[in-house]
């Protein structure tokens, strides 16, 4: 399937990621990387980039039409600890910019949509262990009612206008690149950061809570697989549950002391800690695996390692120079 790609959010966490693997399959011509800033040189300087404003539907508008774009992957969001502090913003901003993207698409501007969504539509309600695809769905984070609401709005622009969309719902997404900005799910990054810099980490979650995790590269390539599956295939135009591993903050700082034996974690939950206790604790993700062979290949070991090594070779380059 040839693309011309438009990547909104891509100095992000996982936009950044997503643009090397696009530019790697589509060519770097076919893959234009857009955000409302210039935070991630690496994504500004390695090809074309453009400023947008995921709010501003004129401004998606006239970079859709200068590269006669046909998919757009909207990256852009405001996440669930963020979301607290600004509901009406994380509102404003997960919900103006979805509409954007899929209007574009309704109005036959694009023809593909990728948007995300998130284990955040789930609340306190919902069956935590095994969660199924179909389920009691009451989210008690603005974030969580604006992936929920967004689901809602992607299953109806399917059925009434046939918009090609299609989404996952990510847990916590562990890399090494970029950090993460603004999630419950962040303490999973940044304990490999603080254990490589510091031998030590304060967690703002306590150390039971379970949560479902998945590291960068399988993320992407969902993402990839999702968007490569014949349209057919699919039976859920709303958000497909996907899953990898789950585990607490005490299980992640001991596969840690594997490799730094001195490493030390202490305990100080904050208001991230409510969020945390309204998510599930693992996933069912069997639909996903059955409509378009969605498997992972990270566990926790592989992905600590892959964690440890990549930062520690930054942090001696750095050191280096
Ligand atoms: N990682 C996100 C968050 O913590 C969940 O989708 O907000």
């Amino acid at each position: 399937m040839s693309s011309k790609i438009l990547i909104i959010g891509a100095c992000g966490q996982i936009g950044s990621e997503l643009t090397t693997r696009l530019r790697s399959i589509y060519g770097n011509d076919n893959v234009i990387a857009s955000d409302i800033n210039y935070n991630n040189l690496d994504v500004v300087n390695s090809g074309i980039f453009e400023i947008v404003d995921a709010q501003d539907y004129g401004s998606i508008k006239i970079c859709v039409e200068k590269y006669q774009i046909d998919t757009i992957y909207l990256m852009a969001a405001m996440l669930s600890a963020t979301g607290e502090k600004y509901p009406m913003k994380a509102w404003d901003l997960n919900m103006d910019s979805l509409f954007h993207v899929l209007n574009l698409a309704k109005d036959g501007f694009i023809k593909r949509v990728f948007w995300p969504s998130s284990i955040a539509v789930f609340g306190p309600t919902t069956p935590k262990v095994n969660t199924p695809q179909h389920t009691i769905m009451e989210p008690s984070t603005v974030y969580g009612i604006t992936k929920q609401v967004g689901e809602r709005w992607c299953e109806y622009y399917f059925n009434k206008y046939g918009v090609d969309v299609r989404s996952i719902r990510y847990p916590g997404i562990i890399s090494w690149k970029t950090l993460p900005g603004g999630g419950t799910t962040d303490y999973a990054v940044d304990i490999y950061h603080k254990a490589l810099a510091d031998g030590t980490y304060e967690c703002f979650l306590s150390e039971e809570t379970e949560l479902p995790m998945m590291f960068m590269d399988d993320a992407i390539n969902a993402t990839v697989d999702l968007m490569q599956a014949d349209a057919e295939k699919l039976t859920i135009r709303s958000s497909y549950n996907v899953a990898a591993i789950s585990f607490t903050p005490a299980v992640l700082a001991e596969e840690i002391k594997k490799h730094l034996p001195d490493f030390s974690i202490s305990y100080n939950p904050d208001f991230r800690q409510a969020i945390a206790d309204s998510w599930p604790k693992s996933i069912d993700d069997s639909i996903a695996r059955s409509d378009w062979n969605w498997s992972h290949s990270f566990d926790m070991s592989k992905m600590t390692e892959e964690m440890l090594t990549n930062l520690a070779k930054i942090q001696s380059e750095k050191d280096a120079n």
